[in-house]
């Protein structure tokens, strides 16, 4: 009786979650391991135009409450990638995967954009603009300017199904603003949220990561009222058919319920699913389903986005 099948982009799923982006999804073997699961999709680790080593290790620790990582980006090129969805595309026609990209400048953003949409590829796309790990390159979208002006010429000639990862915003000021730059432009959705960038983490006065000296992306527990309220603020403020993606501190059922009742569309599990591997989907997918039983909630249209405020 109980459903968690979900729509995004245009596209039917039957399970509403699904891994976030860097995590069981470097390689084929990992992302075949996610599709043949519970979980309703996958997305890509996300793809520079080349392979990437990323940052020295140790480069991701799990904490008590989350994790903390400075990965830098490591991939195996956006041809990797590419290849393996284009092949799951004649093996499984009537699925649709997610590819995740970002360029090392906004000129190799757009040279792998120009390839997907050259390419027979018709799932969906995740455009990072959130990336914190990169020593150098801020994350792109706390630069308004700059993420508009990406938009803005990636609409000139992209016209696949594509969306884009956010980093949390913290100001209502920044909903706002960051809102009204998304609400120009033909979005599929918006994904809320990447890690929340540069924490640190220390144990026996020592950082636990190498990278930039110990700061790195938080994610898990501590950053899952960040992510409902980023959720919850772009529902608030963008048009209908900007979706959005629920990511961040998902450890049960019922963190993908609020996710879900503050707005999105589908919902990514990062931290708990390195954590715990694969078995988190299923037990995730009961959680929630358990929760939806007890209210009476049929399907997850009867609960999205219907927080309620008090008086
Ligand atoms: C990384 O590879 O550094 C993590 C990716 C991200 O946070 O977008």
């Amino acid at each position: 009786m109980v459903s968690i099948a979900t729509r995004l982009g245009g596209f039917s799923f039957d399970n509403c979650l699904m891994n976030a982006a860097g995590v069981w999804c470097m390689t084929k073997e990992e992302l075949a391991a996610v599709k043949d699961s519970v979980a309703g999709t996958f997305v890509t680790k996300t793809a520079t135009l080349d392979y990437r080593a990323g940052n020295p290790e140790p480069r991701y620790q799990n904490v008590p409450l989350g994790s903390i990582n400075s990965m830098g980006l490591p991939n195996q090129g956006l041809a990797y990638y590419l290849d393996y969805l284009l092949e799951l595309q004649e093996t499984e026609p009537n699925r649709t995967f997610v590819l995740s990209l970002v360029g090392m400048s906004p000129d190799e953003t757009h040279e792998i954009l120009r390839r997907v949409e050259a390419s027979d590829f018709n799932g969906l796309i995740e455009l990072n603009l959130s990336c914190p790990n990169v020593p150098g390159k801020p994350q792109i979208a706390y630069d308004f300017e700059t993420t508009e002006t990406i938009l803005h010429e990636v609409f000139s000639y992209f016209t696949k199904p594509l969306g884009i990862k956010l980093p949390p915003y913290f100001d209502i000021v920044h909903f706002d603003q960051a809102a009204a730059i998304f609400n120009k432009f033909p979005l599929k959705f918006v994904n809320c949220v990447n890690s929340i960038g540069n924490g640190l983490y220390i144990e026996d006065e020592q950082v636990v990561i190498k990278p930039k000296n110990g700061f790195g992306g938080i994610g898990g527990e501590y950053i899952k009222p960040t992510a409902l309220a980023n959720v919850h603020a772009f529902y608030q403020r963008l048009k209908p058919e900007i979706q959005i993606i629920g990511t961040g501190g998902v450890l049960t059922g019922r963190d993908a319920f609020e996710h879900i009742l503050c707005g999105a569309s589908m919902v990514q599990i990062g931290t708990t699913l390195q954590k715990e591997g694969l078995a988190a989907f299923e037990r995730i997918t009961e959680e929630l389903q358990a929760i939806m039983a007890e209210k009476g909630y049929e399907k997850i249209e009867d609960f999205r986005g219907k927080l309620r405020y008090m008086d």
